[in-house]
């Protein structure tokens, strides 16, 4: 009885303390802008994926807290999430407890930042996980396409849709 009690306890009070982490694949800075800016807003930790040995993958969620909540974002290449993403989970492979929410920056082609978003969500799913539904993508600048993106507005929209999960 009274270990019920207390595996109720602790899970009310992580629900109230969630810990959160951003993991990111970023090949010409949009998607990091973004990062940095939910980073900062819910002071949680932002980690490069591109920059990342396998050393690094290979126990990467035993060396955090335990983690609640994962923001995964990755700019869209050629329809696709970096590559280096799927091989990230792979070799980590995050404790099934994770819950993920997903974002993005594209320029607009076709529905590729979409699909994008739901090929990582598919994977996920796939392997067991929880993702969270509500998705967040804004534009990235490539060369003199969307120049101006991510705007201020984009990433206050960003902080916004954070905030809103990680609440
Ligand atoms: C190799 C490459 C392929 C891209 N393919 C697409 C695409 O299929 N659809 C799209 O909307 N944008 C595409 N883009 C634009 C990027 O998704 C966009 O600029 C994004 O913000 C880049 O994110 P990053 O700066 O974090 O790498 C591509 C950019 C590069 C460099």
């Amino acid at each position: 009885m009274k270990t019920e009690l207390k595996t109720i306890k602790n899970s009310r009070e992580k629900q109230s303390s969630m810990t959160s982490v951003i993991l990111y694949v970023s090949k010409t800075g949009n998607t990091e802008k973004v990062s940095n800016a939910i980073a900062k807003d819910l002071k949680i930790d932002a980690y490069s994926i591109s920059n990342m040995n396998s050393q690094d993958m290979v126990g990467f969620w035993e060396k955090l807290d335990d983690v609640d909540l994962a923001f995964i974002g990755s700019g869209t290449y050629a329809f696709k999430i970096g590559t280096d993403l799927k091989h990230f989970l792979e070799q980590s492979k995050p404790p099934k407890s994770v819950k993920f929410a997903l974002f993005g920056t594209w320029i607009g082609r076709s529905n590729s930042g979409h699909n994008m978003l739901e090929n990582i969500n598919e994977y996920l799913v796939g392997q067991g996980y929880e993702v969270i539904p509500d998705r967040f993508l804004c534009y990235g600048k490539m060369a003199i396409v969307k120049r101006s993106h991510p705007s201020q507005e984009d990433l206050n929209n960003a902080v916004n849709w954070a905030k809103k999960i990680a609440s």
